[in-house]
């Protein structure tokens, strides 16, 4: 078995970070650019929001066609467990984050454009559900800093302690 993940999980992987950034750094942004331009950096918030689900679903099709690479040298079983609670709590925070995110808009009858099409209003809007939700969305997402901070730090940890290639796995490389 190789002891890399596929290429195409490796592209993904990574391009998934790259879109949680662009989709955070829109949110940090949005005060601080002028007043015109808030729509704008808004809206692009919600189409790399919208980016990484469709990232996270395909990865998860992707991930049933490949074994994972085993680590070498081998973990111990709690840290093997460890790590795969990790993972999934990966993939369902950034489902998540994305659903909320268009649950909030919808509740709030706010319109918007996935990709430059108009999204319909779908449900019928209601203040308290939108309030609700948007919360939920925010917390998670401050959450989401940590889960991610750990994940890179665990690593970092494999790579330069414990001197194992859990991260040479995820590296691009011949
Ligand atoms: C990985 C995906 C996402 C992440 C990490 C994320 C993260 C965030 C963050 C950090 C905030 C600001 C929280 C605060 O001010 O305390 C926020 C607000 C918000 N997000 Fe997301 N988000 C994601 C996806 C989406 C998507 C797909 C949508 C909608 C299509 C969306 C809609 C919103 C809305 C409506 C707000 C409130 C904006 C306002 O204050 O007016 N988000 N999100
Ligand atoms: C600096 C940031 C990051 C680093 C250094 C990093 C590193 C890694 C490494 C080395 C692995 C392989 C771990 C193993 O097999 O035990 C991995 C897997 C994974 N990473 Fe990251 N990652 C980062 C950011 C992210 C982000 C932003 C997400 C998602 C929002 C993410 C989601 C995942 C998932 C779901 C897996 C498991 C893959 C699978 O088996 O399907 N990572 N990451």
């Amino acid at each position: 078995m190789s002891n890399r993940y596929a290429r195409s999980q490796i592209v993904l992987h990574w391009l998934t970070l790259l879109m949680v950034i662009l989709t955070y750094a829109a949110m940090l942004l949005k005060d601080s650019v002028p007043e015109a331009w808030a729509p704008l950096v808004k809206n692009l918030h919600f189409n790399f929001g919208a980016s990484v689900f469709a990232l996270m679903l395909i990865r998860l099709a992707v991930r049933t066609l490949h074994a994972t690479p085993p680590t070498t040298p081998p973990l111990e079983e709690w840290q093997e467990v460890g790590a795969k609670i990790f993972h999934w709590l990966l993939y369902v925070v950034f489902l998540m984050l994305p659903l909320l995110g268009v649950l909030t808009l919808a509740y709030g009858g706010k319109s918007w454009t996935l990709l430059g099409w108009p999204v319909p209003q779908w449900v019928t809007p209601d203040p308290v559900m939108r309030k609700l939700v948007k919360t939920v969305h925010e917390t998670l997402a401050n959450i989401g800093y940590f889960i991610i901070g750990a994940h890179a730090l665990a690593a970092l940890y494999h790579h330069y302690l414990r001197k194992d290639d859990t991260l040479r796995r995820m590296m691009p490389g011949k």
